[in-house]
């Protein structure tokens, strides 16, 4: 009997759990030269905002050790236009696409939490809370539990969609953010954004990007990634979607034993457009051969006998 690759995240049902991730895929349709999006479990696209955005100066990516560095600067054409130029296409697919959103205010995200949660297209919203809060010192919203609980309820109110945070791997106690979204009403958490991180021309003596510091992507971030997805499995009861530096099957299955019922694929992106299909190809091979009749039955089967130490040096 064939192995069940559908994943359950609340009322959202994916067909099996390998997704894009947002900002390495466009709004969906730039994949099509590489990719049948309906053989995909789902597709998050580029971050929106109400405003749109030009993004940074570039340069805007340098590679690095083991992964590359972004600050693409939140490019996007808006919501308006997204809405009225890209979603009616969206509409023809059979794929679960889930749009992510961001805002510098907690007005911001609400305004665009309501605007997207009338497109039927889309399955899900993803909030990007990985960005400055203009109006509290330009904190990230991610880092402070109370803020994720602030901006998290504010758009639960804004929608009926499924809701799905964005955690930040730059918050101090990520299980307290994770706990503080679930509380807020998200319907899933989606485990991790980009690490902040700096690389320097040394005979320039220049920084390698426009904006100075950029996030880290790629293989550098997964035992980050596979870190917190365990730690925020543990600490709340909705969904977990794990992400950072998968690139095979194997990347995917370390997030599925540690927690996560779906995974993203970003960077890996930019080397193999088709790196999906391998990916699903060996979830599914994997299962057969250690006898899991279904994706969700491997989800947190890691061999998990004694608690984490606390210290870990
Ligand atoms: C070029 C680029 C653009 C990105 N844009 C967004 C974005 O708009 N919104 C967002 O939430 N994450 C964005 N991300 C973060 C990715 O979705 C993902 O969380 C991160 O890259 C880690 O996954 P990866 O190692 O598979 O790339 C972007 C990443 C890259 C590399």
């Amino acid at each position: 009997m064939g192995v069940d690759l559908a994943v359950t995240l609340g009322s959202v049902r994916l067909n099996n759990p390998v997704m894009l991730a947002s900002g390495c895929c466009g709004y969906g349709m730039d994949m099509e030269p590489h990719l049948d999006l309906n053989r995909l479990g789902g597709v998050c696209l580029k971050g929106l905002s109400m405003a749109g955005s030009e993004g940074n100066k570039p340069p805007r990516i340098w590679e690095t050790q083991g992964g590359m560095l972004n600050a693409i600067g939140l490019q996007n054409i808006g919501v308006s236009r997204f809405l009225a130029e890209k979603a009616p296409k969206l509409r023809t697919y059979g794929t679960a696409f889930v749009a992510n959103f961001y805002g510098h205010t907690v007005d911001q995200y609400m305004e665009a939490a309501r605007a997207l949660g009338e497109e039927p297209a889309l399955a899900a919203l993803e909030m990007n809370i990985s960005c400055p809060n203009i109006q509290e010192g330009g904190i990230q919203f991610g880092t402070d539990p109370a803020s994720v609980y602030k901006v998290t309820k504010a758009c639960r109110g804004a929608t009926k969609k499924p809701l799905w945070v964005k955690l930040s791997p730059n918050a101090a106690d990520v299980a307290a953010t994770a706990k503080a979204a679930q509380d807020a009403g998200a319907d899933a958490l989606t485990c991790i954004n980009t690490m902040p991180a700096m690389a320097i021309d040394v005979e320039r003596r220049e920084f390698r990007i426009s904006n100075k510091v950029g996030g880290l992507s790629g293989p550098a971030l997964k035992p980050i990634a596979v870190r917190i997805v365990y730690q925020v499995a543990k600490a709340v009861t909705i969904p977990v979607v794990g992400i950072g530096g998968v690139a095979t099957a194997a990347d995917a299955l370390e997030f599925i034993l540690a927690g996560a019922k779906a995974v993203q694929v970003g960077t890996a992106l930019f080397v193999d457009p088709q790196c999906p299909y391998a990916i699903l190809r060996g979830i599914e091979d994997y299962c057969a051969r250690h006898g899991f009749p279904s994706v969700e039955s491997l989800v947190g089967q890691v061999k998990d006998g004694a608690p984490m130490p606390k210290c870990h040096e």
